[in-house]
């Protein structure tokens, strides 16, 4: 099979470990074409340290040209990119969910493709049985996650709510809401919100809190669902990215796992 032409957009702490990941381990199945960054210095160094023979093109073209989009930039991209893709039957793989789980036609465009959207599991354990667990009757989905107080610096509903992250000092419950409530909240933070949303009770169902402390050193993520299979409960704590506080460690390492299953001729779990 002659390897995919991908293309990345963005290039920060997910985009250039994969891209990287990629050119050392899928050189056989794919073969990073296409860049695309806001910053262009991350393109240069990208290029020169995996990817010399990429092309910086703008994400409308990089999705033209690519066989399988990678995006893993912003919310505000995620669903003009997934859109996009898909419209051209592409292949593609959103890392900002929260930017689909706002989109209000989603569905109808997956209905009218013969795209494929990948949606990694992101830094939660759990989606496994969310997703066999739906199949049934599923009631209720809770997410409580806990963040070193620099892991939701920037966060939009803090300067909203008047909340100053140097006066907590002890493990807090900053937020409380719903999935969608949660992403406008933390749109750099809580995008495993989204995932847990779209794979089991919706954005609406689905109850999110957020806790921070500077005591936490790990990004946790504890899901607890309940339906006529019985409880779920599933509960995670990654080390965030040396490159970017805010994303673990683990969502890295799920999108390489589901370019494996994009890759693979086995796809395990549900
Ligand atoms: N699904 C998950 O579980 C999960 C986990 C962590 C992070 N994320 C999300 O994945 C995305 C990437 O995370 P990261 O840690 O690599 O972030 P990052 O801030 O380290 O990198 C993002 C990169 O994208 C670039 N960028 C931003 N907007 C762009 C645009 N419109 N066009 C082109 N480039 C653009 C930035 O310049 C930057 O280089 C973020 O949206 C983040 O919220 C998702």
């Amino acid at each position: 099979m002659k390897p995919l032409k991908i293309g990345v957009i963005g290039l920060g702490a997910i985009g250039s470990r994969l891209v990287e990941i990629l050119s050392r381990e899928f050189h056989r199945q794919g073969r990073i074409a296409y860049l695309c960054d806001l910053r262009k210095e991350k393109i240069l160094e990208i290029r020169k340290k995996f990817a010399p023979q990429a092309r910086a093109l703008s994400w409308q073209r990089l999705v033209a040209s690519s066989d399988l989009v990678i995006e893993t930039a912003s919310q505000e991209i995620a669903f003009p990119v997934a859109q996009r893709a898909l419209r051209l039957n592409k292949q593609v793989l959103i890392l900002s969910v929260g930017g689909l789980l706002a989109a209000k036609d989603l569905a109808s465009l997956l209905e009218k493709t013969k795209g494929r959207l990948w949606i990694p599991s992101g830094a939660l354990a759990g989606i496994d049985g969310i997703l066999a667990a739906g199949a049934g009757t599923l009631r209720q989905v809770t997410l409580t996650t806990r963040k070193p107080v620099r892991g939701l610096e920037g966060a939009p509903y803090l300067n909203e709510k008047g909340i100053r992250l140097d006066a907590i000092k002890k493990p807090t419950l900053i937020f409380e809401g719903n999935a969608l409530e949660a992403i406008r909240a933390f749109p750099k933070n809580v995008n495993v919100a989204a995932t847990l949303a779209l794979a089991g009770v919706g954005a609406e169902k689905t109850r999110v809190r957020v806790f921070a402390s500077p005591t936490y050193r790990e990004n946790q993520h504890e899901v607890v669902a309940e339906g006529d299979f019985g409880t779920l409960r599933a509960e995670v704590r990654s080390r965030p990215s040396a490159s970017n506080p805010k994303t673990s460690e683990l969502a890295i390492l799920s999108a390489v796992a589901t370019l494996r299953k994009i890759f693979s001729r086995i796809h395990l779990g549900s």
